[in-house]
């Protein structure tokens, strides 16, 4: 089957990535919107049309279903292109409820660090609402990150220095679990779990998200391992050029290193 995957940028890799390791006898479209990212501190006017723009292209092209790999469309767009459009869509939201299942002490807090839009949108406010978790969670939007991300800028100083002036906002020890609200920030994990205290655990979305692709469209988990068959393309246009290629496949490499940090 070919699955699309939707991203503001190059942070669905990482959803990408999870995908390939249960799924790889399917086929791949993965769509970065290259030329809008990044989402986080667009309107959501925009976010929606841009939303709708990259997930119609991916049905035209043949996608039997669409991840939307990006908490930021999810939050604002995912209502709309599920009404509007036939092929099941599978979104994302920061994965607070698998911090919630996972805490075994209601003293400590979780902390979400995502876009401003997702930080500041109804979405995640009804989640945590919904999981009577207000008291329990704090938000922190951390949009430099996507830039960073972008740029393929992991590990400068200027990274490092971000991460630990934004998390020195909060007092660590009183908390369980850091949960990535963006799928950009998972470049940044190795780095986050130096900063962080041990008592603090990273989560994703990103196995929630595949799980539910599985589930929803009934297919069968694979450990045989082929050749990736993905096609890449930046808001519309196919990647062919060598070096951006290239670029991808490096970023692919290090969200599998990533993938077992926690
Ligand atoms: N990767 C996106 C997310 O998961 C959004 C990044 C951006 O474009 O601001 O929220």
């Amino acid at each position: 089957m070919k699955i699309g995957i939707f991203d503001s940028g190059l942070g669905g890799l990482s959803v990408l990535n999870e995908a390939l390791s249960k799924l790889s006898e399917h086929e791949f479209l993965y769509y970065a919107d290259v030329k809008n990212v990044p989402y986080g501190q667009k309107s959501r006017d925009e976010i929606l049309k841009f939303s709708f723009d990259a997930v119609k292209f991916l049905v035209k092209n043949g996608a039997k279903a669409v991840v939307v790999a990006c908490n930021t469309a999810t939050s604002v767009a995912i209502k709309e292109l599920r009404a509007n459009l036939s092929v099941p869509i599978i979104g994302m939201e920061p994965a607070v409820k698998k911090a919630h299942d996972l805490s075994h002490d209601d003293a400590l807090k979780t902390l979400v660090i995502a876009t401003p839009v997702t930080v500041n949108g109804a979405k995640l406010k009804e989640l945590i609402t919904n999981l009577n978790a207000k008291d329990k969670t704090e938000l922190l939007a951390m949009p430099r990150l996507v830039n960073f991300a972008e740029k393929a800028e992991f590990e400068s100083e200027n990274v490092k220095s971000y991460l630990k002036d934004e998390l020195a906002k909060f007092d660590l020890s009183k908390f369980d679990f850091l949960v990535l609200g963006c799928t950009h920030f998972n470049y940044f994990k190795d780095s986050l779990r130096e900063i962080l205290p041990p008592n603090v655990s990273i989560i994703d979305g990103n196995e929630g998200t595949i799980k539910r692709l599985i589930s929803e469209l009934k297919l069968q988990i694979s450990n045989i391992k082929l050749t990736p068959n993905i096609k890449f393309f930046y808001s519309g246009d196919e990647v062919c050029e060598q070096n951006e290629l290239e670029k991808i496949s490096r970023n692919l490499a290090r969200l599998e290193k990533m993938r077992a940090i926690s």
